[in-house]
């Protein structure tokens, strides 16, 4: 057997926390990237792991891949990300390093075992998976950076930024710290964890995207 691999690493400019909820946050895939993903339903998960299925388009690959996924978050830092397929298994694996000012690096090592002749396809391989990385990365970038935006405001789950829907006319009580805590599972809204999710639509005006920050 050969194995299959490549390493990317890239900065990210919000903590890690929000990066592993970003990963953890398996019904945004239909709606974020719904130009790949079809539909997701997780199977079961508990507070450092889940157990999913997606169905999803990958470039070069002519044809709908269906796939069980096995994420674990083995450490605060590190997470192991299982992709078992009709064909091959790819394994993944992702380092979550602190950086100073709110921002983290995210390394991701992706590994897969193939036949020996299929040795050859090393730098297919290596532009798939970057070209895969990177085209989700930037899909999921403004998404973390709202996520941080509205975390320091008094953001919660389901209850929305507070001082917004009291209709005042700023944040009031806040503490000046307030880090982001690792918590799993990600709270749902939609029937991802029974039948499973299908993406809502197939064509959307992507308002935001590619204009500057907002000051
Ligand atoms: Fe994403």
């Amino acid at each position: 057997m050969a194995t299959l691999h490549s390493k990317i690493e890239q900065e990210m400019e919000c903590p890690r926390e929000i990066v592993i909820w970003n990963y953890f946050d398996h019904e945004h895939v239909v709606g974020t990237h719904y130009k790949s993903y079809k539909k997701i339903r997780v199977y079961d998960e508990k507070d450092n792991w889940c157990f999913a299925e997606r169905h999803f388009n990958i470039s070069y690959i002519p044809f709908m891949v269906v796939s069980k996924n096995f994420s674990h978050l083995t450490s605060p830092h590190t997470m192991k990300s299982i992709h078992i397929g009709k064909l091959a298994t790819l394994v993944q694996e992702y380092t979550f390093r602190d950086l100073p000012g709110e921002k983290c690096l995210v390394t991701l090592e992706s590994r897969m075992e193939v036949p020996w002749p299929l040795g050859l396809l090393q730098p297919f391989f290596y532009e798939m998976t970057r070209k895969w990385f990177y085209a989700t990365w930037d899909e999921d970038v403004p998404m973390r950076l709202r996520r941080l935006k509205v975390w320091k405001l008094g953001f919660k789950n389901f209850e929305g930024i507070g001082f917004i829907n009291d209709k005042t006319p700023k944040p009031a009580g806040l503490p000046a710290e307030r880090p982001y805590p690792i918590e799993l599972p990600v709270p749902k809204s939609t029937s991802v964890c029974r039948e499973g999710y299908e993406r809502p639509f197939g064509e959307s005006v992507e308002v935001g995207y590619g204009m500057p920050p907002l000051p």
